[in-house]
């Protein structure tokens, strides 16, 4: 993948989605919460159509099919993000799509994606419905759209690093959540390529942490069971393509505690008048917790990657 490939996708991308803001965190409660001289450039990914940055991967994707394979339509599984980014695609390049989600998928995610007229089916979890989706596939022909594994992917994702550091050059670090991987590998990819000496760091829930055991592993694994509150990085296994591109230009993992999501929610709720779904409040979560000494007196930019959560799951998850 290179920055031309990164450049073309930008270019398919043009007046299908939203360059989104870079908001520069301060205050005198912000800058209580950081180590000393530590900057925070917020990118606003979460004011992307369709509530998250998947829309640039699942509309790559859905633009590079041939007439006959739209026609045709696409499925997908996903908690929730990729499948209503996948519906949006769908319904805008007048294809059709089915997903297949947990039956624990927020409800206003599966209203979202049938809003988009997309044809929606509940598995019992992740990795039934991982299942389910193989069997739709060979059933009736239809594309698969990955939510996390493959160049479109990447090349979607990397228009989002390409972006961001043109809207701040100067960023010396990034932090990115990490689910399958899809995110951070054409992200960091991107940045490696405009500006090799800044850092990337992948961030995932404990219960939710497929990257880091693959690293530990040397090779893609799965685990057994997801167990997190930001079930948007509920990724039941880690793929290769993504997984190659990781290991290659993402310096560091660190992990986070459901609680230390909500804590991260709270603060960009006090802070920057953001509500957010846990996922999105993890590289916050990695900025106030395990960065916090790491990144001191740097220019970091922390990843809002997207919401799609209900006001009363929202306050049920931020009250504790
Ligand atoms: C809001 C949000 N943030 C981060 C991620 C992680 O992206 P990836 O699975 O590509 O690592 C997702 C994935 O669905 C997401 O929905």
């Amino acid at each position: 993948m290179t920055l031309d490939d990164i450049r073309a996708a930008r270019r398919q991308l043009a007046g299908r989605i939203i360059t989104t803001p870079v908001h520069e965190l301060d205050g005198p409660m912000v800058e209580a919460a950081l180590a000393p001289g530590t900057r925070v450039l917020l990118k606003l990914e979460l004011l992307q159509r369709t509530g998250s940055f998947k829309v640039r991967g699942a509309l790559i994707n859905v633009l590079r099919l041939t007439p006959d394979e739209r026609r045709r339509g696409v499925c997908t599984v996903s908690a929730g993000n990729h499948a209503i980014a996948t519906a949006y695609a769908a319904s805008c390049l007048g294809s059709s799509a089915r997903v297949v989600m947990p039956a624990s998928a927020n409800p206003l995610r599966v209203a979202r994606c049938r809003l988009y007229g997309a044809e929606v089916e509940l598995a019992p979890d992740i990795h039934a419905a991982f299942r389910r989706l193989e069997e739709i596939r060979a059933a009736e022909g239809r594309a698969l759209i990955h939510p996390f594994e493959g160049p479109e992917v990447a090349l979607g994702t990397g228009t989002l690093g390409l972006e961001w550091l043109e809207q701040a050059p100067d960023l010396e670090a990034v932090i990115v959540p990490i689910g399958g991987g899809g995110l951070a590998a054409g992200l960091s990819t991107a940045i490696k390529l405009l500006k090799p000496g800044c850092e990337v760091i992948g961030v995932e829930p404990f219960g939710a942490d497929t990257m880091y055991q693959s690293r530990v592993a040397g090779r893609p694994v799965g685990i057994e069971r997801v167990a997190t509150i930001a079930d948007s990085l509920g990724a039941p296994f880690a793929l290769p393509w993504s997984f190659a591109r990781c290991q290659a230009h993402v310096d560091a993992l660190v992990r986070v505690e459901d609680a230390e999501l909500v804590a991260a929610m709270r603060f960009l709720m006090e802070q920057a008048r953001l509500a957010v779904e846990p996922a999105a409040a993890a590289a916050t979560a990695a900025l106030l917790g395990p960065l916090r000494a790491r990144l001191a007196g740097r220019r970091v930019g922390v990843m809002v990657s997207g919401t799609n959560l209900d006001a009363g799951s929202y306050a049920r998850l931020i009250a504790g």
